[in-house]
């Protein structure tokens, strides 16, 4: 596969997640436990009353299972197919109420309106333009009964400067995968090229990818959900659920909790 120049703000296109699909739950697995508590914390007093969902950009279907083992009779919609192949295994293992639905975040349509969507791990940021958000806040609008939840998370742009920056190296058994990620303040753009090593038999082969992301600030965030039909936007800090992670301090990433219009 063809490398860009490190450094390089490409033309944004949504690229599926492919190697990062197959090792995503070994590669990201530390993000489970703060993710998983700022939830809690935040859906708490929600949850309860919720009998249909749908996890947004779900990658391997993690949180779908967790919101199906309470219960609730769970969409999971993600883009990339060899995501949506590894939550189908997960969920048919677990016999749980999982339907896997591959479409884009900005058009995607559900059988049923839900009571809840979720939108976790900075997904929301990994649309290609900027004007995305209100394309996805519309469709996510339409696809809610009145009243229900949109609960996400993104990177900020103080996110981009603290993470999205320099080059990182992962390791596990039989797989080794080199970052080098960079970001553009001024188009508050974030970019990941991946190097991956994975081992097969006694050769290691070599693979290329790459993750593109955009930022929004929180008047841009407020504005657009005010505007696509949403009556209330609470936001957190994430940064208190990510104590172990001193990169991800006060500012970097919010998590969001609006909710459509009863009206
Ligand atoms: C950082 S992962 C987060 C996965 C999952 N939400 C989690 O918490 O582990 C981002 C996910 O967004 C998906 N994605 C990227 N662009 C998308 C789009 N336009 N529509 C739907 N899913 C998308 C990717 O395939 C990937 O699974």
């Amino acid at each position: 596969m063809r490398s860009l120049p490190v450094g390089s703000c490409a033309p944004m296109r949504i690229r599926p997640y492919r190697w990062l699909a197959q090792y995503y739950d070994q590669l990201f697995s530390p993000l489970r436990f703060p993710m998983d508590t700022a939830r809690v914390r935040v859906l708490g007093r929600i949850l309860p009353g919720v009998k249909t969902a749908c996890d947004l950009a779900c990658g391997t279907g993690t949180t779908a299972l967790v919101l199906a083992r309470k219960g609730i009779k769970m969409y999971a919609v993600d883009l990339s197919p060899h995501m949506c192949q590894l939550a189908r295994e997960k969920a048919d293992r677990t016999r749980l109420p999982v339907r896997v639905l591959r479409a884009d975040m900005r058009r995607f349509w559900l059988p049923e309106a839900v009571d809840l969507i979720t939108c976790e791990l900075d997904a929301l940021n990994h649309v290609p333009h900027r004007a995305d958000l209100r394309t996805v806040a519309k469709a996510v609008e339409r696809a809610l009964r009145p009243g229900g939840h949109f609960y996400f998370d993104v990177n900020n742009s103080l996110g981009f400067e603290r993470y999205w920056s320099g080059t990182v190296w992962f390791e596990k058994p039989g797989v080794a995968v080199v970052m080098r990620n960079g970001h553009n303040s001024n188009a508050d753009r974030a970019w990941s090229e991946i190097e991956w090593f994975i081992r097969d038999g006694r050769c290691w082969r070599r693979h290329h990818e790459r993750v593109d992301e955009v930022c929004w600030g929180s008047d841009e965030v407020r504005r657009i959900f005010h505007k696509t039909g949403f009556d209330q936007l609470r936001a957190w800090d994430a940064a208190p659920f990510f104590k172990n992670n001193s990169r991800i301090g006060p500012g970097c990433r919010t998590i969001y909790l609006a909710r459509k219009s009863r009206g």
